[in-house]
């Protein structure tokens, strides 16, 4: 067969360990010839391919990003876009494509695959809120990354008695801020499915400091947001997929701190060292079954599917289902766990 891959959305460590393992089951296991579209949906739409071989993929494991490159471009925001699409991939004589991405590409792929595509899916994001699967690889990788630096931030918060408000990504979950706000012994997490109150906020943080000469840590996911007329926050331009360019809620966040409460306040963003460099051993042996399931997947002709990771093992879910719905953090965690430490 003639099977392409793409990647599409923001980066992630661990997109090169899902290519490099479909290329080489497809290669060696099945006989495939593989073939690379570039920067994500615009590969296809534009005709630029890169050859993909087992040769190829050397030394790529361990490599953050993605030798495809990726993009935000969505084929039904493009003139022609889902003709284009389907028009290259027969004139590659491509059998099957298997999609890396997450909502937005693996939203594309099934409508793609409705229009009569031959379509797998490979969930993606640092952000770990697409349904259907219990884990996506980059997201342990990102949690460390955090990790390593609220570890950092507490040293030369206390040296200076300071609060340190730390943003970090998620734009619709808090999965990031969660585990990382956990492993890192914050004493506040702020993320976008629990609406903040500043005044409450402020509170708990004079409360803890008035108990003594306290540093805290403050972590704020970028999509956190404050309860509704209670703080005005800036948003940002819109991509292809309706997304705004967030980031900011931290700075704002240290100014009113610093304001309400008297506390020299300080702020980190993460930004993007949270989506670069190497994956952790586990992203890469999540991609790497990721990336054994999906060619497996394409020679039993489940298109339409997405593989993913349900109770430890890898099973195929419906595309459909995995970008019907975002998966949010779990809440039971964020107050039985993380709220035991607030304050
Ligand atoms: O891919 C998810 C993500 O990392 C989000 O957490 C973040 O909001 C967004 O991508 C940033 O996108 P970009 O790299 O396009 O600025």
């Amino acid at each position: 067969m003639k099977v392409a891959l793409l990647t599409g959305g923001g980066d992630c460590p661990g997109l090169n360990a899902v290519i490099r393992a479909a290329v080489r089951k497809g290669e060696r296991r099945y006989g495939d010839e593989l073939l690379g579209f570039r920067d994500g949906w615009k590969g296809p739409i534009e005709d630029v391919t890169m050859s993909l071989d087992v040769h190829e993929m050397r030394g790529s494991l361990p490599r953050g990003g993605t030798v495809l490159g990726s993009s935000r471009t969505n084929p039904y925001k493009v003139e022609g876009g889902p003709e284009a699409v389907k028009a290259t991939l027969a004139r590659n004589g491509v059998d099957a494509l298997i999609a890396i991405g997450g909502e937005d590409t693996l939203g594309v792929a099934a409508r793609l695959y409705d229009e009569g595509v031959s379509v797998v899916g490979v969930p993606k994001t640092i952000d770990n809120d697409l349904s259907a699967t219990e884990m996506t690889f980059g997201f342990q990788t990102a949690v460390q990354i955090c990790t390593d630096a609220i570890d950092r931030l507490h040293t030369t918060a206390e040296s200076h008695d300071r609060v340190m408000v730390c943003e970090v990504m998620g734009r619709h979950a808090g999965h990031i801020a969660l585990w990382a706000g956990i492993a890192g012994g914050a004493s506040m997490i702020l993320v976008p499915e629990e609406p903040f109150d500043i005044e409450e906020v402020c509170a708990k943080l004079t409360a803890r400091h008035e108990s003594g000469p306290y540093a805290s840590i403050v972590v704020v996911a970028e999509g956190a947001s404050p309860k509704e007329g209670t703080l005005s926050v800036a948003s940002g331009e819109v991509d292809q997929f309706g997304h705004a360019r967030i980031g900011g809620i931290g700075s704002t966040l240290a100014e009113e701190i610093e304001q309400r409460t008297g506390f020299e306040t300080r702020v980190t963003i993460l930004g993007h060292i949270q989506r670069g460099g190497t994956p952790t051993a586990y992203d890469r042996v999540l991609a790497t079954r990721f990336g054994i399931a999906a060619i497996d997947a394409v020679h039993d002709g489940a298109f339409g599917q997405m593989v993913a990771l349900q109770a430890g093992g890898i099973v195929r879910a419906p595309l459909s289902e995995a970008v019907g719905e975002l998966k949010l953090m779990d809440s039971g965690l964020y107050h039985e766990v993380a709220e035991v430490f607030f304050g």
